[in-house]
């Protein structure tokens, strides 16, 4: 099926189970990429690696470079793409600790470079972005999580805003009405600018918060700290078992 794309957010900066053969820097139009793409074997299916904050984890949500790391992606002959992110929690279902496989995208980012369609001589295209993600990278995930026994929810509204701040009671309960199950900072524009370019992409969040104003308690990145920690080994295994796609 070719080489499986993995995107890994905060706490996945590298792939335990990756026996990786090589990295490389991939020079592309947009500038660089957050990082070198890591080649390697998981599970025997072949497997490229980006951490999107970068290795050291040093670039926040608003200046990763979507546009190299997804041209890249694509450069490399990736065709399925899985973007692993770490979120907070809005609706009930979405208590800390659970994994959401999200079929839907609220974009509230502003001012980031968005389009491989900059009009000119790469045209004005409008893309058709009903359904975000693709439903066969959502299917496997599904599928994976039940071979590995790992409780998943099937389905959500990622709602993508713009950090690297966390929201306010309201904004939370603006997303709320608007319909978002989980927030985060990352799924836009990756997800619009993976669909421009052809690449089949889908998230699978972690909730690792409950969202401004969903508990009495600040948000600290401590309990997110011991939330990831156990949680990204779940993802992990998820991902085991969800290549080849
Ligand atoms: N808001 C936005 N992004 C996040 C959160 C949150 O509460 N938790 C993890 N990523």
């Amino acid at each position: 099926m070719g080489v499986v794309g993995i995107i890994g957010g905060s706490g996945l900066t590298r792939l335990k189970n990756l026996q990786i053969n090589n990295r490389r820097v991939i020079r592309t139009p947009f500038g660089e990429t957050s990082g070198p793409l890591t080649f390697g074997l998981l599970g025997g299916q072949e497997v490229v690696f980006i951490a999107r904050h970068g290795y050291g984890h040093t670039i926040p949500p608003h200046l990763v470079n979507y546009r190299a790391n997804i041209w890249a992606l694509h450069h490399v002959g990736v065709a399925h793409v899985i973007a692993v992110a770490a979120v907070g929690g809005i609706s009930v279902a979405m208590q800390s600790g659970v994994i959401c496989l999200p079929d839907q995208l609220i974009d509230y980012t502003s001012g980031r470079p968005s389009t491989f369609f900059e009009g000119g001589e790469s045209m004005v295209v409008h893309i058709d972005f009903s359904e975000p993600y693709c439903p066969r990278v959502r299917e496997r995930l599904l599928q994976a999580a039940g071979t590995a026994d790992i409780a998943v929810v099937g389905g959500g509204t990622y709602a993508a805003t713009q950090g690297p701040r966390l929201e306010t009671k309201a904004e939370i309960r603006r997303i709320e009405q608007d319909g978002g199950d989980v927030v985060g900072m990352t799924g836009a524009p990756e997800a619009v600018l993976a669909r421009e370019i052809g690449l089949c992409y889908a998230p699978l969040s972690l909730v690792v918060n409950p969202a401004a104003g969903k508990s009495a308690e600040p948000i600290t990145m401590e309990a997110i700290d011991a939330v990831m920690h156990e949680g990204m080994e779940r993802v992990r295994k998820v991902l085991e078992q969800a290549v080849p796609l």
